[in-house]
């Protein structure tokens, strides 16, 4: 994608597309998919929201689990303050649609606050109670992406686990990679099934992501015996990190520059997959198994 007017045709494309894979989500339900890196800082929560706003411009319903507990990374990333976060629904104080915030472009965030933490601590019924409040927001979203923390923390694994599509993000750098890797040997060890896409974030060509995928790509393929697919790549590019400083959204801020084209590009590989996906279980079967894992 190295123009404008390719990134155009791209979108038109898309929204084109975006009906018949509407009507075909109807179907199959919301799609869960996770963004999570074996390093920290790579990019995850800079690209979970621009995907998720690339999203939103093709037409798609879509909600932003932050559920990086405790570092409320995109609402810094926007400048937002909510009052509330899981942790309240948890409780019982608030409805799933309470602690929705709006963000730009009819995009949803629900904010994770601290709330892994108490779902440990949680009563059979009141965890179905909240199983029940969670499931709620099946109808109102084509997408739920959910933004992790780094590492193989608990709450991390619980919900790459549970996701039947996880995104994965490393740049270029070998501890990177590595830890990257580390990410899907752990993942494969719990008999993870479902798919598995890599971004490689700032990079300064094609090229450059095409080596760092296939180095995972092989060592995936020979001791972990499981398939990644690229997704695509995002540039390194002075305007994310600019869009951050301004508390914006890079894709809305800069939409012609390099990086969001990328994440146009990523945006209509994912709503490609749609015939490809199985019916899933929906967001209860969802939460209940990040619970199973949790605890
Ligand atoms: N493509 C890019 N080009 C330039 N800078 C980038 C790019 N992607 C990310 N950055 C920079 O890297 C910083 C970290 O990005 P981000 O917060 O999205 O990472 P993260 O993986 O979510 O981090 P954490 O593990 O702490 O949650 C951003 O503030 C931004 O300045
Ligand atoms: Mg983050």
């Amino acid at each position: 994608m190295n123009n404008q007017a390719d990134s155009l045709r791209l979108i038109v494309k898309q929204m084109k597309n975006s009906l018949h894979a509407q009507i075909n989500r109807t179907k199959k339900g919301t799609r869960v998919i996770t963004i999570s890196s074996g390093k920290g800082g790579v990019g995850k929560s800079n690209l979970s929201l621009n995907l998720a706003l690339a999203l939103t411009d093709f037409k798609q319903k879509v909600i932003l689990l932050d559920a990086d507990m405790g570092l409320a990374n995109i609402d810094v990333i926007l400048g937002l303050t909510p009052l509330y976060n899981l942790a309240h629904v948890m409780v019982g104080e608030k409805n799933i649609t309470d602690i929705i915030t709006e963000g730009p472009h009819g995009l949803k965030i629900i904010p994770g606050g601290s709330g892994m933490q108490e779902l440990a601590n949680l009563k059979e019924w009141e965890l179905e109670n909240f199983l029940t409040k969670l499931s709620k927001i099946e109808g109102i979203t084509d997408y739920l992406l959910i933004d992790t923390g780094a590492g193989l923390s608990k709450t991390v694994l619980s919900f790459a686990l549970a996701a039947d599509e996880l995104i994965v993000v490393t740049t270029s750098e070998p501890t990177a990679i590595t830890d990257a890797y580390g990410l899907i040997k752990t993942l494969c060890r719990q008999d993870y099934l479902g798919k598995i896409y890599i971004v490689v974030n700032r990079v300064s060509s094609p090229k450059e992501a095409a080596i760092v995928f296939n180095k995972l790509k092989i060592a995936v393929n020979r001791f972990l015996k499981h398939n990644i697919d690229f997704l695509g790549y995002v540039v390194e590019d002075a305007k994310v990190g600019q869009a951050v400083q301004d508390q914006k959204a890079f894709i809305i801020e800069y939409p012609h520059a390099t990086a969001s084209h990328n994440l146009y590009s990523i945006a209509a590989k994912i709503t490609d997959q749609e015939d490809k996906l199985q019916q899933n279980n929906g967001l209860k079967a969802f939460f209940s198994k990040v619970y199973q894992y949790f605890r």
